[in-house]
């Protein structure tokens, strides 16, 4: 990246993800000064739901900055904007006060599938005007959920937002949405990027429930002064729109020219491709949303329970998932014996079934830690694999994918998703930091003007590539019909 007068100043992008809280300072040539994550907890009080307690993001994100202020103190003062980016579809219901009146249901919760067909029936151009299916774990569903089981918490509701959108709101005392965002609850007419009166309206809500709507490069408040001098800035920064967690991992790759595609081995998998046009394909069970870039939209193929398959295994057995991955070492010389299928949350693309639960099969007395671990592993890209057909049923074929998320961190894992996917997979460094960097770089958008293709370029220096190798794409192949069997046992199973 060419150099830059000072003047461009320092930024700030934070993830708000589901497992955990990132934060990063970055420079005028967008070099990394300092990092900070915090873990989040996720809540499971009931079968299929999944929540977080709002009040946990604000204080991850306050201790997340004062540590980012400790490492880089000079850099920390001057930063000019923050840029946040957020775990996509969450309802954080508020009060006249702006008080949460219970805790956030997230996009992993399975809860509203009765709902999801209440709202299909109400405006049934439901799929046209939002580009999707409603999907449980979806905003809108929720809302219709809380409606029927919970009519005191409804009847006070003056304002939902999203996870990301109730931060900004806590640091800045706005509330503003973006599109990329604002496209998962299934109130956005995904078209023309304006919500929609109709999808509202079939979830019993107006305008005035909903916040402002910026696109993610744009000005969306600054942090509220008196926060902004006790953490140290010199001038309170300016927020930038920013992005749901898939779209700020695509501006952080530079992933904005149309067909450009990318893997993340979040909590959640994604397999993204950026469109230059919106281009539903909702029977396909594959997301069209918009981008966080103005004249952009995306699709991607939605997996629930990707890395989460691994912490879950690593719960279960009481080992670090290190310890799990250590034996097996960085390649394999052939599948698993055993299989698994990853549908902890249940599933969306391609089964949309909230209800569908994972399982192990063909275990025998020669089976043991480790060849369930790699199962795991394989089970989590058979998922991808299923993504992948569905995307490229959506539009043309994906021929290689560059790798993001807290997964990618493991060599054995791209190695598998390379074999299974058959196609290359390039690492980055700081490939687990995208999001992050993403959200920096729309806070440099937002404060700079800048244009956005001289800003969002491809990460520099060479990636690590994870090739397929013949002899394992051949097995994988062979054991994808198989596996495919045992998904379907688990959807017949409930
Ligand atoms: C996307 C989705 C997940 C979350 C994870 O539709 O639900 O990727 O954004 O944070």
């Amino acid at each position: 990246m060419s150099p830059l007068p000072s003047s461009v100043g320092s930024f700030i992008g934070i993830d708000l993800g589901t497992s955990s809280l990132k934060a990063i300072l970055v420079d005028d040539r967008q070099r990394l000064l300092a990092a900070a994550t915090r873990d989040l907890h996720v809540h499971r009080p009931e079968p299929l739901w999944a929540e977080q307690d709002p009040a946990d993001w604000i204080e991850a994100a306050l201790s997340a900055l004062r540590e980012l202020r400790q490492i880089a103190p000079a850099a920390f003062r001057g930063c000019r904007g923050i840029g946040l980016s957020g775990q996509m579809h969450g309802a954080v219901l508020l009060d006249q006060a702006g008080r949460p009146l219970r805790p956030c249901m997230l996009w992993n919760d399975g809860r509203s599938a009765a709902e999801c067909a209440e709202i299909e029936t109400a405006e049934p151009a439901s799929r046209d005007i939002t580009g999707n299916i409603a999907m449980p774990g979806f905003t809108a569903p929720k809302l219709l959920w809380v409606r029927r089981h919970e009519p005191d918490i409804f009847r006070r509701i003056q304002k939902v937002l999203l996870p990301k959108a109730y931060l900004r709101l806590a640091l800045t005392g706005e509330a503003v949405e973006e599109m990329s965002d604002a496209a998962g609850t299934l109130w956005l007419d995904v078209a023309s990027r304006d919500w929609s009166d109709r999808m509202l309206a079939a979830t019993g809500l107006d305008r005035s429930h909903v916040p402002g709507l910026v696109e993610g490069s744009q000005p969306a408040g600054r942090m509220q002064a008196e926060l902004s001098r006790e953490l140290g800035f010199d001038t309170p920064p300016l927020f930038a729109g920013g992005a749901g967690d898939n779209a700020a991992g695509a501006v952080g790759l530079g992933a904005i020219a149309p067909g450009a595609s990318f893997l993340s081995l979040g909590t959640s998998g994604v397999l993204w491709r950026t469109t230059g046009r919106f281009e539903p394909r909702a029977d396909s069970a594959v997301h069209a949303f918009c981008y966080a870039l103005p004249g952009l939209w995306h699709q991607m193929s939605v997996h629930l329970s990707a890395a989460a398959s691994l912490s879950w295994w690593a719960r279960v057995t009481g080992c670090a998932e290190t310890d799990l991955l250590a034996p097996l070492g960085e390649r394999l010389d052939a599948p698993s014996p055993a299989l698994f299928t990853p549908y902890l949350s249940g599933e969306r693309t391609p089964h949309n079934d909230p209800r569908m639960r994972g399982g192990f099969a063909r275990l025998g007395h020669d089976t043991d830690r480790n060849t369930m671990t790699q199962a795991v592993m394989e089970g989590v890209a058979f998922s991808f694999r299923d993504g992948k057909a569905a995307l490229e049923s959506a539009g043309s074929p994906i021929g290689e994918a560059i790798v993001i998320g807290g997964g990618s961190r493991s060599d054995l894992w791209l190695s598998i998703l390379a074999n299974v996917l058959d196609m290359p997979l390039h690492r980055h460094a700081a490939a687990e930091t995208g999001a992050a960097f993403g959200a920096a770089r729309l806070a440099r958008l937002a404060c700079t003007g800048e244009d956005p293709r001289e800003i969002c370029l491809k990460p520099e220096g060479t990636p690590e590539t994870f090739r397929p190798e013949p002899a394992l794409v051949a097995a994988y192949a062979a054991r994808y019909p198989v596996w495919q069997r045992a998904a379907a046992f688990s959807r017949e199973l409930q």
